[in-house]
């Protein structure tokens, strides 16, 4: 991919934010539901992500890892605990103030895409900088489509895409704004093994590029081992740290 063009929008850009890590969770916890539904989803969750690190969450289905993303990106408050993202505490911002946040700073990836049905490709990728006021959204937009590798796809529906296409139009959603941090949530589950490994290679490939922070949601063993550093969530906890090629040799061999 070629480097991105600068972007200028309002993000939050204190004086602390470079020595400060892209994400720190401290003494995280979350119960979720109500009555006989009641979840204690996240239990005293911990982690410390250095600003360009890359890190891939594992974890069996149901230990809580889509609700800690969720968590990160300002998406679910927190009963107690701290969460900061490159030196923004959530807890001194208000929804609007979150929400201007978020857009400015992080993008998101699911699994499942979703795509706005009714927009088409273009549109998919021009809304965030719509939301953040940016000049020229369109054109950024298609710039950020051509790099993805959709430059013929501008005019499509979502429907009329296959699978790899709609994931290649969210990256370019969650990537147009250059957040500082990447957030992707089974991005490639969806997908076949070889449309599944170039999606992995195009988050990559775009993280080291604009020195994105990655936070990885994967089953993919060979997808967390790609990752610099890997946690495993068990039942709420994070339960394990070790570097990526280490836990993926740990995952294959469970
Ligand atoms: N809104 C909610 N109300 C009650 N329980 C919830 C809610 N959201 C998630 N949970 C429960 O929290 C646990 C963790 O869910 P999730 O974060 O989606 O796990 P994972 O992504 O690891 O599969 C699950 O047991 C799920 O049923
Ligand atoms: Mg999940």
């Amino acid at each position: 991919m070629r480097p991105p063009a600068p972007l200028y929008h309002n993000r939050y850009i204190g004086p602390d934010v470079l020595s400060e890590p892209a994400v720190r969770l401290e003494n995280v916890d979350l119960t979720l539901g109500s009555g006989a539904a009641r979840v204690h989803v996240l239990r005293s969750v911990s982690l410390t992500v250095g600003s360009g690190e890359t890190v891939g969450l594992v974890g069996p289905s149901g230990s809580g890892k889509t609700t800690l993303l969720m968590v990160v990106a300002g998406l679910e408050r927190i009963d107690s605990g701290r969460i900061a993202i490159a030196g923004t505490d959530y807890a001194g911002l208000g929804e609007d103030e979150l929400a201007t946040f978020r857009g400015g700073n992080i993008g998101f990836v699911f699994q499942s895409f979703h795509l706005m049905q009714t927009m088409t490709a273009l549109e998919n990728v021009a809304v965030p900088l719509e939301l953040a006021g940016v000049d020229a959204a369109f054109d950024r937009a298609r710039d950020m489509l051509g790099r993805v590798g959709l430059g013929q796809r501008l005019s499509h529906y979502p429907a009329q895409m296959s699978g790899g296409e709609q994931q290649r139009v969210a990256i370019a959603r969650a990537l147009v704004v250059q957040p500082r941090l990447l957030i992707a949530d089974e991005p490639t589950g969806n997908l076949d093994a070889a449309t599944g490994g170039d999606i992995a290679d195009l988050i990559f490939e775009a993280a080291a590029e604009q020195g994105t922070t990655l936070l990885l949601v994967t089953h993919d063993a060979a997808l967390a081992g790609r990752c610099g550093h890997t946690v495993r969530m068990d039942s709420g906890r994070l339960v394990r740290h070790n570097g990526g090629a280490a836990t993926a040799a740990a995952l294959r061999s469970a």
